[in-house]
């Protein structure tokens, strides 16, 4: 059984098991993960950290690829959808 690592999103609470990535963190509370310039909604499309298309805020840092991070306990996750 894996530990397991509490965060927020969008000042929810989260639960996702450890080594998850914050992009598997959102999708269990939205999957409209940010906004492109023209306001359209954007969502995770390559999972690998090419397409910047997951990039929310962590911990008040903005445009972080939630694809290639790691989720830690405690973490606030925001995103602009
Ligand atoms: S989903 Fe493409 S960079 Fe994260």
């Amino acid at each position: 059984m894996s530990a397991q690592v509490k965060l927020s999103v969008n000042g929810l609470p989260v639960e996702v098991p450890a080594g998850a990535s914050v992009a598997a963190a959102v999708a269990q509370v939205t999957m409209q993960f940010r906004r492109s310039v023209s306001d359209t909604r954007r969502a995770p499309l390559c999972g690998m950290g090419v397409c910047f298309e997951c990039r929310v805020q962590v911990d008040g840092v903005a445009h972080v690829r939630a694809c290639m991070t790691a989720v830690t306990e405690g973490m606030q996750v925001t995103t602009d959808a």
